[in-house]
């Protein structure tokens, strides 16, 4: 724990850079299974907010895992300590009025919640905090493992992986995520408004 730190004020507060920019800045947390459909909601999403020029950035499970995480395996601790640091890593892109889009399986609430209360707490200096937009992709295990689309859960099975989420290590469903999205026989259109209406709902998109 570092000491002798001091906090120094920006340039500009958020609704100064918010009103500058001409969007609200707040990050959007997908949660759910390995081949749930995180990663395919996301990039369609990030496709869509780019399109209307509002700015938004991808943070995915995988990609993270190949740089600043690299260092992290899939034990519980290291799980609590890829969340807590992607959860800081959002937040200082919707801090500078972008929309951060994470997609990680991000299994445990507390793990989540925190990442919540790290964005709705208001940092000094500023009035209100950031929204935080938790959208469950929902499908139920055998689903997934029957997509299966790398292979991982038959490893899993297999013992070739240790706990793997799902089988042998637990996924919390959110208790009240803003959004759920049922991914079965679902298009990916329809999963994608899901998360867009939410958000206009909010008037949180320009
Ligand atoms: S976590 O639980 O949020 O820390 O996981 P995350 O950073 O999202 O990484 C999940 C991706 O890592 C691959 N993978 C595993 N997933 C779950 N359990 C185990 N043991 C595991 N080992 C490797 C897998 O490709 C996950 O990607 P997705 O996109 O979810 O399928």
């Amino acid at each position: 724990m570092a000491t002798n730190i001091t906090f120094h004020a920006p340039a500009l507060t958020r609704n100064e850079r918010e009103t500058q920019r001409n969007q609200r800045g707040l990050t959007i947390w997908l949660t759910g299974l390995s081949a749930s459909g995180k990663s395919t909601i996301a990039v369609e999403l990030e496709r869509q907010l780019l399109t209307r020029n509002i700015h938004a950035y991808r943070l995915d499970g995988d990609n993270i895992r190949f740089g600043l995480n690299k260092d992290l395996g899939f034990s519980e601790n290291d799980r609590n300590e890829n969340i807590r640091r992607i959860g800081e890593v959002a937040k200082l892109f919707a801090d500078s009025a972008s929309i951060a889009i994470t997609s990680f399986i991000s299994p445990y609430q507390k793990d989540r919640d925190s990442a919540r209360a790290l964005h709705e707490t208001p940092t000094p200096g500023e009035d209100k905090g950031l929204p935080f937009v938790e959208v469950y992709v929902d499908v139920p295990v055998e689903v997934a493992e029957q997509r299966d689309p790398k292979g991982l859960y038959k490893k899993a099975r297999e013992g070739v992986i240790k706990e793997f989420t799902g089988i042998s290590a637990p996924y919390e469903a959110p208790a009240k995520p803003e959004v759920h999205i049922k991914n079965v026989d679902l298009s990916l259109a329809d999963a994608v408004n899901q998360i867009v209406e939410y958000l206009d709902s909010k008037g949180y998109l320009p």
